[in-house]
């Protein structure tokens, strides 16, 4: 018997939103075991957030002085580029990370003299490591202590990804929420590595790095000009279209094939090119290992919620690129608390 007072009562118009908000957000999704899995998840996650924070689901409202977009289709990410367009520079310590990770000579010792120098990352790798993403809970008191324990790669990685992030700065977007593209990577990060470690892929943190890294330029798309991301914003929401597609449509590429170029330019591990090059590519995502799993990482963080709010539709997840990984959807479901305790403690821990 039901106690009365106990079990909330369903409200049926809620009820009924929430499955149309699903619907749309999964409605180019196609069919497997993980969609079937993901969108019952989905569904008690917005019937509970349209009853909690009904604000969430009003439709946007946009500055009225954005200047019309005038730009038009290019040849390519490089063309894009070339115009007034300019590119973060790489911080120092990124450039000098990047150097040792590539060369085989480089020692332990290297790499904690990069971290002890910059308080910031030292303070930031010292917290990742113990967040709970490696299971070391406590144990690493000095930044020489996580470069022994976790060792040269993880705690490579880990520096890289960390100082990558600080390249998205947070100043205001009026279209692109700053604090929702964060949460964004990072969730893509660790559901990426924690599907690299179920289908025991070896190297998991290096999908970490990639999931962080993987929508750079999607990043530098929105903040090249306000009237392009209200352009993308509004054909996003148009029936058929995801925002992929909708920036394929503006500008003849997307933000995956730019962000590869420039991660490709400033001379990335290739693993992590790839991640941000072949996320969106049907062949890639069936065949490069960090593509794949960066592809099914992104559909997963945004059917969990960790979308980018500019479409209400996820757009496509690979059958094959899923079924290649060899786990379930309901291995995938167990992991769920624990996925977004992670996500909690690291946006915490790199928004500092
Ligand atoms: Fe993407």
């Amino acid at each position: 018997m039901v106690k009365s007072g106990k079990s909330p009562r369903i409200r049926p118009d809620v009820k009924e939103a929430a499955a149309r908000h699903v619907h749309k957000l999964f409605m180019q999704a196609g069919s497997s075991d993980l969609v079937r899995v993901l969108k019952k998840e989905a569904f008690k996650q917005v019937y509970r957030q349209m009853i909690h924070e009904p604000d969430l689901f009003l439709p946007r409202t946009f500055p009225d002085d954005i200047e019309p977009w005038s730009g038009e289709k290019v040849a390519g990410p490089g063309e894009f580029l070339s115009g007034s367009l300019v590119l973060p520079t790489l911080p120092q310590v990124q450039i000098q990370l990047q150097e040792i990770l590539d060369d085989p000579e480089s020692s332990m010792e290297d790499l904690v003299e990069i971290i002890n120098n910059e308080p910031k990352l030292s303070a930031a790798v010292l917290r990742l490591a113990n967040s709970g993403l490696y299971q070391l809970d406590g144990k690493v008191e000095t930044p020489a202590k996580a470069v022994e324990i976790l060792g040269f790669e993880k705690a490579g990685s880990l520096a890289l990804g960390t100082v990558s992030l600080s390249l998205f700065k947070r100043q205001n977007n009026p279209v692109l929420d700053l604090k929702k593209f964060w949460k964004h990577s990072i969730a893509c990060g660790v559901v990426a590595q924690e599907i690299a470690i179920l289908a025991k892929l070896g190297d998991p943190e290096r999908f970490f790095a990639g999931g962080l890294m993987h929508d750079l330029g999607l990043h530098v798309i929105f903040e090249s000009d306000q009237g392009l991301a209200l352009e993308l914003y509004k054909l996003a929401h148009s029936d058929g279209y995801n925002l992929y597609k909708a920036e394929q449509e503006l500008l003849g590429f997307n933000h995956a094939s730019l962000g590869g170029y420039i991660l490709n330019k400033w001379k990335f591990p290739r693993q992590l090119i790839a991640a941000a090059w072949g996320h969106h590519n049907p062949r890639k995502v069936k065949t490069d290992p960090d593509a794949m799993v960066t592809h099914v990482a992104d559909f997963i963080a945004q059917a969990l919620g960790y979308d980018l709010g500019i479409s209400p539709v996820i757009g496509f997840i690979d059958r094959t690129a899923w079924e290649k990984l060899g786990i379930t959807g309901e291995q995938v479901i167990e992991l769920l608390p624990e996925i977004r305790r992670l996500i909690d403690d690291i946006f915490q821990i790199l928004e500092d």
